[in-house]
């Protein structure tokens, strides 16, 4: 059985109608809830907040149990809103570090609201911030575009650090017994993704290639569907 997990990105879905687009997404495969927070500060686009996140709480259940709901913030300051989100029903909250001034400060933050942590990784930011916090992190996100859009193209230099992203966490669970997730974020098509999971990760952000590509019905069993069989190809994980 595939242990690799599935983010459809809400960036990309009809905003007139997320309650619909999250029930879809869930009903057709997907694993998680990839919900893009956006302040036009951080980065310059503005999206949606923890309001939106309760309002998408009760719609977000998968065979009959809440699923997860994957929150990447793109946000300064992190620590204000964190507490607002675990609230509202998060159940990852993903920062990057060049937004905290205090990222293990931020961390605990995070574990002592309730969710699970996630450091997030931008094209020209390096791995090294992770290598002391390992024991507080439960998610690791590695951006293959810059921050602030859906629909941009896969900076192929994301294999790379998804690579040594991989050899850290393995290294980390041999030591310790602790799975560390791999999410990757950023421009993961049906072309692209055995690739990606080759490089190592587990965990696949897709917004435009889920969202954009909606079935007749408009369902998204097709997308996921095509996302699904090209990681089979690869096996493993
Ligand atoms: C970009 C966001 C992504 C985005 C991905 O800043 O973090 O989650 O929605 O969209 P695609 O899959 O279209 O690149
Ligand atoms: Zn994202």
């Amino acid at each position: 059985m595939s242990h690799y997990r599935i983010a459809p990105s809400i960036l990309s879905a009809d905003f007139s109608r997320l309650g619909e687009e999250v029930r879809n997404v869930l009903l057709a495969g997907a694993d998680f809830i990839h919900f893009d927070v956006m302040d036009n500060h951080y980065v310059p686009n503005l999206t949606v907040g923890p309001l939106v996140c309760k309002a998408l709480r009760p719609h977000a259940i998968k065979d009959g149990v809440p699923a997860v709901i994957d929150v990447h913030l793109m946000v300064t300051p992190v620590d204000r809103i964190v507490p607002d989100f675990a609230e509202a029903g998060a159940d990852i909250i993903s920062f990057h570090p060049e937004a905290s001034y205090h990222v293990d400060r931020t961390l605990t933050l995070i574990r002592d609201s309730g969710c699970k942590t996630g450091l997030v990784f931008n094209p020209a930011t390096p791995l090294n911030v992770l290598e002391h916090v390992m024991d507080r992190v439960d998610l690791v996100l590695i951006m293959s575009v810059n921050p602030g859009f859906g629909g941009q193209s896969f900076i192929p230099e994301a294999l790379r650090k998804l690579a040594e992203a991989r050899a850290l966490i393995d290294a980390y669970h041999e030591r310790t017994g602790r799975t560390i997730l791999l999410e990757v974020d950023g421009g993961v098509k049906v072309e692209n993704i055995a690739e990606v999971a080759r490089a190592g990760a587990d965990t696949f952000v897709a917004g435009s290639a889920v969202f954009g590509a909606p079935d007749l019905d408009g369902g998204y069993r097709g997308p996921l569907g095509k996302l699904r069989s090209a990681l089979a190809t690869v096996g493993g994980r």
